[in-house]
C-alpha cells in the first residue's frame, strides 16, 4: 500500500475514534448535522422553561395559540421577573392558519399628568434617571388589558384556565435558573434602594440557581385577574394598590389612567422580500416599517454569494441600518398623535435614493447622514414569545417592562414591578434615551400617547403560507436582530436554530460605531471593515431570538436563543 493511503487511513482511523467517544449531539454538531426536533401540533418558544411548559400544556388541552400565548404571557410575569409582566406592555401580531393577520397595541401610554418637559431641570437639561428609576417613570400599563382584548377576539379555552397556571407558579414558586439567580444579586441593591421594606426579591445571602421563589402577592393579584379579567386590574382593590403607590412614590398614574386604557387592534404592515410576505407591527412600533425599510435596502444585492457577517455583507448591512435608524429619529412615533409617513418610507424609490450615497470606498460618516427627506411630506428588558397551534394560527408577541425588572419599583402589596418604558419617548430632542437612540418632536412626551417602541414581533409567509414566527428583545439592537435571523434563513438557508444563535452585530446611526457580539466578526472581516473607516465594539449577547419555522414538510421547527434560559417545546 502507497505509504499516503496508509497516513490517511490512519487519520480515518482517528477521527472515527474520536467520533465515536462524542457524545452524540457532538457528533452531530461536527458532522453538521442540526438535530432540531420538529413536530406537526405546535409549539412554543420563550424565555423561561417553565413558561414555555405551560405554553405547551394548553395547546395539549386544545387551547389555540392565542389561548397559549395568554398563559405564556402571565406564567413569564412570574418566572421571567426582568421583562415578563403584568406592569408592563407589548404588541402581538397574529395571522390564523387560514392567512389572516392582525395586530394588537397593547403598549403603555404616557398618564394624563405627563408632560413634554417632566424630565427636564429649570435650565432645560435632562435630570439623570429620572425616566427610569422613579415612580414618574412608568406609562400605564397595558398588558392585562391587551390579554383581555386578544383572548375575547381569538381565545378558545375559558379565560381562569389561562390565568390559573401563574396563580400555581407564583403561589408554590419555581426553581430558578442560574442566570436568574444572578440577575436578581445583582439588582439587590436597587431592590433595596427603591422599595422600602420587604419584596421577595430580596433574600438573606444570596440567590443561587435551584433556589425556589415564591411570590404570594402576586398570587393573590393574578386570582384578581382570573376572577374579573381587565377590571381586576384597572379597578378594585389592585388598582387602589397601584395609586397608592404612585401616591407614595409622587407618581402620575390616576385612577382615570387606569379606566382609560384599552388596547388597540391594528392593521399589520407588510412587505415583501424576494417572494417572502414579511408581517409586521406598526407605529408605535418602530421595529416593523424599520425591518422592512432594511429588507428593501439590500434584496437587490447578493449577499448569498458574499457570506454570512462576510464584509461586503456586513458593510451593506451597516449602511442600510445607518440610514434607517436615522429615519427612526425623526418620522416614527405614536400615530395617534403624530401622522407617521409609512407610504413615504416604504416607497421603493425613497429607498433606493437613501443607498444613493453608499460607497464601497469608505464608510459614510453619520454626521453626513440625516433623516430623509420626502416630497410632499407634511411635517406633523423585553421578552418575545413565539406560538404556534395544530391549525396553523400563530402568535408572535413582544413585550416589556423596558429596563431589566423596569423601575424595579414593586406595587406594594400587589407584588408586581412597574415599567420605565417612559424612557422610551424622547425626553428632549437629541438626547439619547437608555439604548443611546434619539427622537424629536413625533416621539416628545404628551398625555395619552404611546411611547415609541422597537419591538417588531414578525411573521413571515412563503407562497400564501405559514413560513416563521420571530421576535427578541433587545432595545434598539430588535430590529436588527430580528432582520438577521430573517436573512440567516433565507439568503444563507441556515436552519431555525442556527440563524437564532448566530452571532449578531448592529449600527443604530448614532453612536457612529459596528458594535458586534464577540466571535461575530473573523478578524480577516475586522481588518477589511477598519481599513474602510468602520469603528468596531464589541458587546455582550445582543437580542434573545425566539422563532419558529415551518418546513417544508408542514412541520414546526423551533430556534431558543442559547443567550439565555430559552426553551422550545412543541408535540
Ligand atoms: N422598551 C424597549 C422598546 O419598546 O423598544
Amino acid at each position: 500500500m502507497p505509504n499516503f493511503n496508509k497516513k490517511r487511513n490512519s487519520y480515518l482511523s482517528v477521527f472515527l475514534l474520536t467520533l465515536f467517544f462524542m457524545p452524540v449531539g457532538c457528533v452531530q454538531k461536527r458532522l453538521g448535522i442540526d438535530n432540531s426536533p420538529q413536530y406537526r401540533n405546535g409549539m412554543v418558544v420563550c424565555a423561561y422553561p417553565d413558561a414555555a411548559q405551560v405554553g405547551l400544556d394548553i395547546l395539549k388541552k386544545g387551547g389555540n395559540a392565542v389561548d397559549a400565548a395568554v398563559a405564556v404571557q402571565f406564567a413569564l410575569a412570574i418566572t421571567l421577573p426582568e421583562a415578563g409582566n403584568i406592569g408592563g406592555g407589548g404588541f402581538m401580531v397574529y395571522r390564523s392558519g387560514t392567512g389572516e393577520s392582525n395586530t394588537l397595541d397593547f403598549r403603555e401610554k404616557g398618564p394624563a399628568k405627563a408632560s413634554t418637559d417632566m424630565y427636564l431641570d429649570p435650565e432645560g437639561n435632562v435630570i439623570p434617571d429620572m425616566s427610569l428609576y422613579t415612580h414618574k417613570a412608568s406609562g400605564v400599563p397595558g398588558s392585562v388589558d391587551g390579554m383581555v382584548q386578544a383572548h375575547s377576539k381569538y381565545g378558545k379555552l375559558k379565560w381562569a384556565e389561562l390565568v390559573q397556571p401563574a396563580i400555581d407558579l407564583a403561589r408554590n414558586g419555581f426553581k430558578i435558573t442560574k442566570r436568574l439567580a444572578a440577575d436578581l444579586n445583582r439588582n439587590a441593591g436597587q431592590f433595596k434602594k427603591l422599595n422600602p421594606g420587604k419584596t421577595y426579591f430580596i433574600k438573606e445571602g444570596e440567590w443561587k440557581e435551584g433556589d425556589i421563589l415564591v411570590q404570594e402577592d402576586l398570587a393573590k393579584t393574578f386570582e384578581q385577574i382570573r376572577d374579573k379579567g381587565r377590571e381586576g386590574f384597572y379597578d378594585g382593590v389592585v388598582a387602589d394598590q397601584l395609586i397608592a403607590e404612585m401616591k407614595n412614590g409622587d407618581g402620575l398614574i390616576s385612577k382615570v389612567d387606569l379606566k382609560n386604557y384599552h388596547s388597540v387592534w391594528r392593521k399589520a404592515i407588510t412587505g415583501n422580500y424576494k417572494g417572502y410576505k414579511i408581517i409586521t407591527m406598526p407605529p408605535p412600533s418602530s421595529g416593523g416599517i424599520a425591518l422592512l425599510q432594511l429588507l428593501q435596502s439590500v434584496e437587490k444585492y447578493p449577499l448569498k454569494r458574499w457570506g454570512h457577517n462576510q464584509d461586503s455583507t456586513v458593510r451593506l448591512i451597516v449602511e442600510a441600518e445607518r440610514r434607517v435608524y436615522a429615519d427612526r429619529s425623526k418620522y416614527l412615533g405614536d400615530p395617534d398623535f403624530y401622522k407617521v409617513p409609512v407610504d413615504s418610507l416604504l416607497k421603493p424609490a425613497y429607498i433606493t435614493a437613501r443607498m444613493n450615497n453608499f460607497s464601497w470606498n469608505a464608510a459614510t460618516p453619520s454626521t453626513v447622514i440625516q433623516p430623509g427627506t420626502f416630497v410632499g411630506y407634511e411635517s406633523d428588558q423585553t421578552t418575545h414569545y413565539s406560538i404556534v397551534d395544530r391549525d396553523g394560527n400563530a402568535a408572535s408577541i413582544t413585550t416589556t417592562l423596558n429596563d431589566s425588572f423596569g423601575s424595579k419599583i414593586f406595587v406594594k402589596g400587589a407584588g408586581f414591578l412597574l415599567n420605565n418604558e417612559m424612557d422610551d419617548f424622547s425626553s428632549k430632542p437629541g438626547v439619547p434615551n437608555m439604548y443611546g437612540l434619539v427622537g424629536g418632536k413625533a416621539n416628545s412626551i404628551q398625555p395619552g400617547k404611546r411611547m415609541l417602541s422597537s419591538m417588531t414581533p414578525t411573521i413571515v409567509e412563503k407562497d400564501g403560507k405559514l413560513f416563521m414566527v420571530v421576535g427578541t428583545p433587545g432595545g434598539s439592537t430588535i430590529i436588527t436582530s430580528v432582520f438577521q435571523t430573517i436573512i440567516n434563513v433565507i439568503e444563507f438557508n441556515q436552519r431555525m436554530q442556527q440563524a437564532v444563535a448566530s452571532k449578531r452585530f448592529h449600527h443604530q446611526w448614532l453612536p457612529d460605531e459596528v458594535m458586534a457580539e464577540t466571535g461575530a466578526l473573523d478578524s480577516a472581516t475586522v481588518i477589511k471593515l477598519q481599513a474602510k473607516g468602520y469603528k468596531i465594539t464589541y458587546r455582550g449577547g445582543i437580542g434573545r431570538v425566539d422563532a419558529i419555522l415551518k418546513t417544508q414538510q408542514g412541520n414546526y421547527e423551533g430556534g431558543a436563543d442559547p443567550r439565555g434560559d430559552d426553551t422550545k417545546l412543541g408535540w
